[in-house]
């Protein structure tokens, strides 16, 4: 692992809180979005060909929720204006996510940061990393909804490559299939033990 200066970047800290979710749950949500090996592979592929587009991955994210004034509004003060220090400080911490979901193991470390990056969008700790005055909570029907936006934008990305198509068609399919199981796993703090 390499060393960030990134601001709030905590997937290497060791003293981040181990998550509620279990390995073993975890291999059966695997098991239930049918993401194995292959996608793996699929992903490190993706993290290749990512690799020096990623801040056009963010410009067409960030111009998404910027024309969108009540996704905007979360990255906003309560009376909606919005905060750049907190959109730029979230931007980089973005762009290392989109690196961890094609490049790193699955494991309990990255369980335990996916419980931090669920846990920051809602009210127990959204703010609190960036010390912003924003609004507290970010409801879960949006982070299941951004499912299908953060998947269908990446698509473009990943062709762009020289890769053919059958090999850009696996590199959705994991992302797609990473990104609904991280949403999954997200929406343990908000479902609690319905989860
Ligand atoms: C934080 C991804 C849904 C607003 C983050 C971070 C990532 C991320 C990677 C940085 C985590 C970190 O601090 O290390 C995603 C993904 C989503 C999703 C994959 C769903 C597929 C949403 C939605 C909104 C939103 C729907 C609202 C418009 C934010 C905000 C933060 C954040 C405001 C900063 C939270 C804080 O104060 O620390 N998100 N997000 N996200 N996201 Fe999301």
């Amino acid at each position: 692992t390499t060393p960030t200066t990134t601001p709030g970047y905590d997937h290497d800290d060791p003293a981040l809180a181990p998550s509620p979710i279990t390995p073993v749950d975890l291999d059966l949500l695997k098991a239930t979005v049918l993401f194995g090996p292959d996608d793996e592979a699929a992903l490190r592929t993706a993290a290749e060909v990512l690799d020096g587009r990623i801040e056009q991955v963010l410009d067409v994210w960030y111009g998404f929720v910027g024309s969108h004034p009540h996704l905007l509004a979360y990255f906003s003060t309560p009376d909606g204006e919005p905060i750049g220090d907190y959109l730029d400080r979230v931007r980089a911490r973005f762009a290392l996510w989109i690196v961890d979901t094609c490049t790193r193991p699955y494991d309990e470390r990255w369980l335990a940061y996916q419980n931090e990056m669920a846990l920051r969008h809602t009210a127990e700790k959204k703010n609190k990393t960036d010390g912003v005055d924003s609004v507290p909570h970010i409801p879960l029907r949006y982070l299941v909804a951004f499912i299908y936006p953060i998947t269908a934008t990446i698509r473009p990305f990943l062709a762009a490559g020289g890769h053919d198509d059958e090999q850009v068609e696996a590199m959705f399919q994991a992302w797609f299939k990473s990104v609904t199981m991280q949403v999954t796993l997200w929406s343990q703090p908000y479902a609690g033990t319905a989860w």
